[in-house]
């Protein structure tokens, strides 16, 4: 992985998409499969050699304007606008941590952050941003990573940063298209690309989060402890469900994929991580003609799901009377991909 351009430090853009979980959140922390999807909606890292040893990040889309991280010997110095540290810029700067530990290059850089994603809503927008940066970041210091070497160092930044995490997120902003993940006995997770070439026309509802996905995960755990086998059966049929689905997907049969979306919501709601407004755009969805609706994601708020080909448009009108914002998205687009700008002089 020897540098490509010496001294030259190219100015690069480097874009990772967001994702929905199609089945298996949460139970995918036990040990169950996952089947997950990238969206055809990206956060864009721009990255720009400095002469000096600063990475400044500039970050409007996520709304988070001014924040500066200085290196200084072997300090980080974080500044912001407002004298407050917001969550993307911890996977921001983690990951621009974690990349020149593992490259053992530090310069200064320009780091200008774009999303097409509301953060924080279940889209895997920190996954997107951990990916891009480190891909963007390690491309202008003149290092192409492997997408394993990618994929691993951004599972390394969500868990540094969340604490618990499992790959699922930062393998799709790698990898792209539809994988299924499992963990196996040794803790490792494997991936596997499922070739559907299935058009899934989905319609995403959001709504304002309430709880963290960290402590969404911690409140299941609770339940778990407090009702073991119960909880452990309703792990397992989401995993009998997403092997279902999995069959259902290279089938192509779509009926069947909105059924066992239906399922999945209904066991998630058992878990306690739906609520209210999440059930209402769910409900909404079905009636006005999708053929499957779930939660996906952590939950406690964040985003739903529709299936909806042919309906799109009136599935879409349904959910925004009840939904904070709504996108209408094709899903299965490839992973994170870089591009030089242009070479210093
Ligand atoms: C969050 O998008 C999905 C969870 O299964 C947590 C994880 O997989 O890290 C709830």
């Amino acid at each position: 992985m020897p540098s490509l351009f010496g001294g030259l430090m190219p100015k690069v853009v480097a874009s990772a998409p967001g994702k929905v979980t199609l089945f298996g959140e949460h139970a995918i922390v036990y040990g169950y499969p996952a089947i997950v999807t990238s969206i055809d909606r990206r956060v864009y890292v721009t990255s720009e050699p400095r002469n000096d040893n600063t990475v400044k990040i500039m970050a409007l889309d996520l709304r988070v304007p001014g924040i500066i991280v200085t290196y200084k010997d072997n300090e980080v110095v974080v500044g912001t606008d407002y004298g407050q540290s917001l969550s993307a810029v911890a996977y921001l700067n983690k990951a621009v941590e974690i990349v020149s530990e593992y490259l053992n290059v530090r310069k200064g850089v320009n780091l200008i952050v774009r999303s097409e994603m509301p953060v924080g809503a279940g889209l895997g927008t920190s996954a997107s941003v951990s990916v891009a940066t480190i891909v963007a970041y390690a491309k202008s210091m003149g290092y192409d990573l492997s997408p394993d070497e990618v994929a691993s160092l951004g599972w390394r930044v969500e868990k540094e940063v969340q604490g618990i995490a499992s790959p699922m997120d930062t393998s799709i902003a790698t990898y792209g298209g539809i994988l299924k993940i499992q963990a196996t006995s040794t803790g490792k997770y494997v991936r596997e690309k499922l070739n559907t070439e299935t058009e899934l026309p989905i319609v995403i509802g959001y709504v304002e989060r309430t709880a963290t996905t960290k402590e969404m995960v911690k409140m299941v755990k609770k339940l778990k402890e407090r009702y073991p086998d119960l909880v452990d059966g309703i792990m397992k049929e989401i995993g009998t469900v997403t092997l279902e689905a999995e069959k259902a997907l290279l089938k192509r049969d779509l009926e069947k994929v909105g059924e066992l979306m239906n399922i999945n919501h209904g066991l998630l709601d058992s878990l306690g991580v739906s609520n209210y407004r999440l059930n209402e755009i769910v409900y909404v969805a079905r009636a006005a003609g999708a053929l499957g609706s779930k939660l996906t994601g952590a939950g406690g708020g964040g985003a739903v799901i529709a299936l909806a080909p042919n309906t799109q448009e009136r599935v879409e009108v349904a959910m925004k009377l009840h939904s904070t914002m709504t996108l209408k998205t094709r899903v299965g687009v490839g992973g994170v991909a870089v591009k030089e700008l242009e070479k210093a002089p």
